[in-house]
């Protein structure tokens, strides 16, 4: 029998991953099963998530990554069963209002990423109010993708554009009326929770986007997991079909 060392907890540092993801977005999955394998009801796998989703924030700020685009909800998740859904929801309420001053200190720009008219008005106006406090900040764009469908959001801006009286479109006029538009397309996707499969997240802006598909259930996939995906990501060639 040997000693063994406790295991190192890095601090994550740009300098040691090269290329960073200018835009990084995480499908945030495993929180349910992370909760039933320790015999817990499945909104507590939902609040360890939403404590990992705090740390990521932080850990990406530090890092200097201009976007993070995290799926929170998608409007799939809309079909479970109504304690869940609100459970979810619940947390999702609290960290918005209670980080609002945390991403203030440390010049967050907040954007909310989904069909919004799932809520009711009240809901509404504290999201708008949010990011409309943050709108000025010019340090991390944190996008949160709530009651978020990639198809959903293409038929929007396709509506849009026939709501315009549009009968020619170029590429740039679809990406414009999306909920991303200004934005950089996302450089890598991770999916943690062991699923290989996108889900419905972000089919227009992902054309080009690595993938990093991990086993690591969400509320596990600490800043180690954060380090070695973007360590792999500046590791990838990228062509873009040249
Ligand atoms: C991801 O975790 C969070 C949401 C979809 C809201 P899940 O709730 O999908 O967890 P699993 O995949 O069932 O473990
Ligand atoms: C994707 O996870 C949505 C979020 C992480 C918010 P799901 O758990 O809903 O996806 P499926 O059902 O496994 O495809
Ligand atoms: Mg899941």
């Amino acid at each position: 029998m040997f000693w063994s060392r406790k295991k190192k907890t890095k601090k994550a540092n740009a300098a040691d991953i090269g290329v960073l993801p200018r835009h990084l977005a995480i499908i945030m999955d495993g929180n349910g099963r992370w909760a039933t394998r320790r015999g817990m009801p499945r909104t507590a796998g939902h609040k360890a998530g939403s404590e990992n989703f705090v740390r990521t924030v932080d850990a990406c700020d530090r890092l200097g990554i201009q976007c993070l685009t995290v799926y929170a909800f998608s409007t799939e998740n809309w079909q479970r069963s109504d304690d869940e859904v609100q459970g979810i929801l619940k947390i999702m309420h609290a960290y918005i209002i209670k980080y609002v001053p945390e991403l203030m200190k440390k010049n967050i720009r907040l954007r909310i990423l989904g069909d919004l008219s799932y809520f009711d008005e009240e809901s509404r106006r504290a999201l708008g109010d949010s990011e409309k406090k943050l709108e000025n900040n010019t340090g991390l764009t944190l996008c949160i993708a709530l009651s978020y469908g990639g198809r959903n959001e293409i038929k929007q801006a396709l509506e849009s554009l026939i709501r315009e009286g549009r009968t020619e479109v170029t590429e740039e006029d679809i990406s414009n009326r999306l909920y991303t538009a200004g934005l950089p397309d996302p450089d890598l996707v991770i999916r943690t929770g062991g699923e290989k499969r996108i889900s419905n997240f972000l089919l227009w802006q992902s054309a080009y986007a690595e993938y990093y598909f991990s086993d690591v259930l969400w509320p596990d996939f600490d800043e180690d997991c954060l380090l070695e995906a973007a360590s792999e990501f500046g590791r990838r060639k990228r062509r873009f079909g040249k």
